[in-house]
């Protein structure tokens, strides 16, 4: 049997055992985060596709940089408000990586030793846990609301002598709290980052699904000490397992050299597709603007099925952007990981709790996503729920 110390660490994600089950005929799955493949622009990477073909086919096709193809660093950077390159901005501050995946396991690398420490909010992102936890570092459970991670619990862990190298936050529409980290935190965690000396990753894959109202400032326009993740998954394809992280360039050479013995570089013809769809003139608006309005309607309708089906049984707060819902049962002693084979046989599956604890449990705690589901199947997903979910 195969198991290194990383592999034993590391574990296999629940999540990821969860969908194998959860793609049997017949179940509604509200478990994964998967985008809704009726929003994948196929019609725009095929054209990508063959002109990254017909106009520059060795750049597609040949081995090429280890940070990625400059186009598209250029094209990252100017989203992210960096000048051109040569003025100590641009694309020196970008990598792209194999998915933002890619991205968080390097950053973490470069930036923490094994043994070292890492606070991230409880609930947390599951990849992210099972990334720190294969690096062999500590990790430090902050608890967090509906309005994100609670700093002033962080503040209290640092002033009691907590010295995290890293904090981890996705400061927009977390998976899985739904939560955005407010304007007041974010100045917060930026100013403790500041003092105490450690990095902040706010991974983001998620801040341009906002529907309602206006982002708080972005983390890294209020310290240098932040790794911005961004990824093409949630807003083209996560088969094209294109992702970036910006950072300062010292951060962006560390896991430079990392990635040369990960993977040499992201493939250069996947780049040369996103490159070229993303800079399409008029395409990302058009295209982001449609997904908002799909998953708006989606959202807005699980929401408005569990109020009126089982408002007496659970709660849930309608989001302004993301993909997920992290309802909380009103019975103080459900453990919806429990829950879960009952609701697997009556065909609808989500995920309990207990996959996302860092220390807790979040045992009346469970992720429903909408972005999959057309109205009709989560409909049909909350009608089964109710034949699950206990009354308090
Ligand atoms: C918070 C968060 N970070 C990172 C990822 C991974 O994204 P990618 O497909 O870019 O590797 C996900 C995917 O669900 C996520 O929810």
């Amino acid at each position: 049997m195969v198991k290194s110390l990383a592999v034993e660490r590391a574990g296999s994600s629940a999540i990821r055992d969860l969908l194998e089950i959860t793609e049997q005929p017949g179940i509604v799955s509200l478990a994964g985060g998967l985008p809704n493949p009726a929003a994948f622009p196929a019609e725009a990477l095929a054209r990508a596709a063959a002109a990254a073909l017909a106009e520059d086919p060795v750049s597609a096709l040949q081995y090429g940089p280890t940070e990625g193809l400059r186009p598209l660093r250029r094209w990252v950077a100017e989203r992210h408000g960096l000048g051109a390159d040569g003025d100590g901005g641009g694309d020196a501050h970008v990598i792209v990586t194999s998915g933002s995946q890619q991205a968080l396991e390097l950053a973490t690398r470069a930036l923490v030793d094994p043994g070292g420490l890492i606070a991230l909010a409880d609930p947390a992102y599951v990849g992210a846990l099972q990334a720190f936890r294969a690096a062999g570092v500590a990790l430090e459970a902050i608890p967090s609301d509906a309005d994100g991670l609670r700093t002033d619990a962080l503040a209290e862990r640092l002033a009691a002598g907590a010295r995290p190298a890293l904090v981890y936050v996705v400061a927009n529409f977390d998976n899985p709290s739904g939560s955005t980290l407010s304007a007041e935190r974010r100045v917060e965690l930026a100013g403790l980052a500041d003092r105490y000396g450690f990095w902040i990753i706010d991974d983001d894959p998620y801040g341009e699904l906002r529907w309602n109202g206006r982002a708080p400032v972005a983390l890294r326009d209020l310290t240098d000490r932040t790794i911005t993740l961004g990824s093409t998954s949630k807003v083209l394809a996560p088969g094209l397992r294109t992702g970036w992280a910006v950072a300062p360039a010292e951060v962006i050479r560390a896991m430079t050299i990392l990635k040369q013995s990960a993977d040499l570089h992201t493939s250069s013809f996947n780049q040369q597709v996103v490159h070229r769809t993303l800079s399409e003139p008029g395409f990302l608006d058009a295209h982001l603007a449609g997904l908002r309005t799909t998953y708006r309607a989606q959202a807005d309708h699980l929401v408005g099925a569990l109020h009126h089906q089982l408002g007496d049984r659970l709660s849930v707060v309608a989001p302004d952007g993301g993909m997920f819902l992290w309802a909380e049962l009103h019975d103080a002693s459900a453990d919806t990981a429990s829950l879960l084979p009952a609701a697997l046989e009556r065909g609808v599956a989500f995920v309990p709790g207990a996959a996302f604890g860092v220390e807790s449990l979040h045992p009346t705690r469970m992720r429903l996503s909408y972005a999959t589901a057309d109205p009709a199947d989560l409909d049909l997903a909350v009608e089964r729920l109710a034949e699950v979910v206990p009354v308090p």
